[in-house]
């Protein structure tokens, strides 16, 4: 467990939005196209998903479109009852969860883990668990999809987000994910470095 004041600001952020989508900063209006990309294709039927940090449920409900059976979590119970609101008729599973109390029987529990935005909105104090959490969702041999921007340093500036670092990522390598596919998206401009898509495969045991 980790000091919730990390993170307990997300709550009243979404609390305080009230419904509307233009007060939560990082809302998009529909799944990244990371994610839908990736689904071209694939039939989840069968299989299980997990969305980290969800946020509105754009990249839940993209998953379950796709047959997966999805577990959307996020420790905002606002963004938790918000989603829940604006897809009455969905099959997602959302839940209140802390990615650093995860309930017992998601770990190793899920065919493909979705984790975009989560990791870089926590401090860097606490992302090494952050990730550590992370890596214990997929089944063996399962899928990580993770979308993040990177800094170029190990220098932080304000934030957040605090973009990752190269040891930052290279941490998911460390706890024996396998990098399948990698894509990486120039600096434009701004504080970020570069913005990268990662599949990883989780260890076979
Ligand atoms: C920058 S937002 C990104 C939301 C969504 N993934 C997206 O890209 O639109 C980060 C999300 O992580 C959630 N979050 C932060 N700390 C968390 C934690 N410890 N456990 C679960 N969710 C957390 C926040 O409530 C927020 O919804």
């Amino acid at each position: 467990m980790k000091d919730s004041a990390t993170y307990d600001w997300f709550e009243p952020l979404y609390a305080n939005a009230a419904g509307d989508a233009s007060q939560v900063p990082w809302a998009l209006p529909e799944a990244v196209p990371y994610l839908t990309n990736w689904l071209q294709g694939v039939e989840g039927t069968g299989k299980s998903a997990a969305v980290v940090g969800c946020g509105l449920g754009n990249d839940a409900e993209a998953l379950a479109a796709a047959g997966f059976e999805v577990t959307a979590f996020d420790v905002a119970k606002s963004a938790i009852a918000w989603a829940k609101q604006r897809f009455p008729n969905s099959s997602v599973n959302y839940v209140t969860a802390d990615l650093f109390n995860l309930p017992a029987g998601w770990k190793g529990a899920f065919d493909v883990v979705f984790e975009f935005r989560t990791v870089q909105a926590l401090p860097v104090s606490v992302r090494k668990e952050a990730i550590a959490q992370i890596a214990t969702l997929p089944k063996p041999g399962g899928t990580l999809l993770m979308a993040t921007y990177t800094r170029p340093s190990e220098a932080l500036n304000d934030g957040p987000p605090w973009p990752l670092s190269a040891s930052e990522l290279a941490e998911f390598e460390t706890l024996g994910l396998k990098i399948i596919k990698k894509e990486t998206f120039k600096k434009k401009e701004g504080r970020f470095g570069d913005r990268v898509q990662i599949e990883y495969q989780a260890p076979n045991q």
